[in-house]
């Protein structure tokens, strides 16, 4: 939802009539009336930092540690190349769309600056929707390059393709419409459609070791229940990242994070099956659209980043959920993807008696911001945000932001540490 209905408070307070009645029918500005806005420049140094960080794992096994087929290698390494190109296309575009949106009314108050002269600026909303667009441009060219696709390949990549298409346009449909909550929570499941209806995937799963005993089978077959469980996995996927936000950074700022992590994940497992090409395929599938998430992702952090020049809007968080949701599903390793989804399940959890109607659910349930030091307080409402700054203390948005990317971080190196303890006893 953006300011389009709330363009004057900071808070989300109603709109009076006479207002309301500006901001729906915004004035024509010929181009000599147009505001003059500036974005402020991206943080280029703290974006390089942060992706060298996340990076450098992903890329020693890939270029170095790991054995992998030279055609494999060579189209990962052009999606690579491609999604670099996306991210300098995205930093490009970001400040050219912001001018746009900034027109049309579409724009944010900082709600964690309320108080300070910078609670006080329009922030260009919805810049999710260059991501969005960037990514899909990447993804769809990248296709002319994939050298070991099959059509079974194909049509899945197409349909996984559509389905995120079809987020990012129910997102940006929030973001101007401002859909009520029950709606926006049902919006990801007709965007899963396409992939659901194209799916031709199996639909079995490999029961855990220490369960077969008790089930009696090695593989269960779950038909239909298998589909309903990957559109529930992708309501889950968008929904989740979409309230794990409101802090400066968080939401692009989970997404690079989960991201990386994928990549580690997927190589790994292409070094350690090279004897089972399906199996790389479903890896490689995962990598060719995880790489272009988070360049683009990146592009937009550096302008998201504390303070933020630009908000994601809805577009971005459903967007990236339903890109990290296909590629858990296609990729058969939505377990994973859920561990590395540990603080959006915690803040779930927490959510839930609001979400439910149980607590009353305010329109922000954001923390506190003290404009005299700078500082956010934790308060009742039920986010991990909230019970962030409870555990660990008041602090700035700044470290708030670092301290929850540093939380998701840890929950992708637990990841990998139970599936290093687990492996073969579990599967
Ligand atoms: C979800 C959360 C809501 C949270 C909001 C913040 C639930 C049920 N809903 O609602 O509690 O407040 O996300 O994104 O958990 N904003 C900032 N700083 C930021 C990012 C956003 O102040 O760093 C504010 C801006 O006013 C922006 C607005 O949040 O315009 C965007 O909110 P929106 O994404 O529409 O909220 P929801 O997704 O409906
Ligand atoms: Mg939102």
């Amino acid at each position: 939802m953006t300011s389009r209905r709330r363009a004057p408070s900071a808070n989300g307070a109603k709109i009076p009539a006479s207002k309301q009645t500006l901001i729906d029918n915004p004035p024509k500005q010929s181009s000599s009336e147009e505001p003059n806005i500036t974005i402020s420049p991206s943080k280029w140094s703290k974006i390089i930092f942060l992706s060298s960080l996340l990076l450098l794992p992903y890329a020693y096994l890939l270029l170095i540690h790991l054995q992998i087929d030279g055609e494999l290698k060579r189209s990962i390494l052009i999606n690579a190349a491609m999604s670099f190109i996306g991210f300098l296309l995205t930093l490009k575009l970001i400040p050219v769309a912001s001018r746009y949106v900034i027109r049309r009314n579409l724009f944010g108050y900082d709600i964690n600056k309320k108080g300070t002269s910078q609670g006080n600026i329009k922030v260009p909303e919805s810049l999710g929707i260059v991501v969005g667009i960037v990514f899909l441009l990447v993804a769809i060219l990248f296709q002319h390059f994939n050298f070991t696709a099959d059509s079974i390949w194909l049509v899945e990549y197409n349909a996984a393709l559509a389905s995120i298409c079809f987020m990012i346009l129910l997102g940006f449909v929030d973001d101007v419409l401002d859909v009520p909550w029950r709606v926006k929570l049902v919006l990801p499941s007709f965007a899963a459609l396409p992939l659901l209806m194209a799916y031709a995937g199996h639909t079995t799963i490999v029961i855990p070791k220490p369960l077969i005993p008790y089930v009696g089978l090695e593989v269960l077959d779950l038909g239909w229940i298998y589909k309903l469980y990957m559109g529930l996995l992708a309501v889950f996927c968008t929904n989740s990242i979409n309230i794990h936000a409101g802090i400066n950074g968080l939401e692009v700022g989970q997404t690079v994070v989960v991201a990386s992590g994928i990549l580690i994940h997927n190589v790994m497992q292409i070094g350690a099956s090279t004897d089972n090409p399906e199996y790389q395929q479903a890896h490689a599938f995962s990598i060719y659209l995880v790489q272009p998430l988070f360049a683009t992702s990146l592009a937009l952090l550096s302008y998201n980043w504390y303070p933020s020049s630009v908000f994601v809007g809805d577009t971005y968080t459903y967007f990236a959920g339903m890109t990290m949701a296909v590629v858990g599903i296609l990729g058969h390793y939505s377990e994973t993807l859920l561990i590395f989804f540990a603080p959006q399940v915690v803040n779930f959890l927490l959510s839930l008696p609001q979400l439910a109607g149980i607590i009353p659910c305010p329109r922000h349930r954001l923390p506190k911001f003290d404009p005299k030091t700078g500082l956010l307080t934790g308060t009742k409402d039920g986010t991990l945000v909230n019970y962030s700054l409870r555990i660990f203390g008041s602090m700035s948005e700044q470290s708030l932001c670092i301290v929850l990317l540093f939380l998701q971080a840890i929950a992708c190196g637990f990841c990998f540490l139970l599936r290093w303890l687990l492996a073969g006893w579990y599967k």
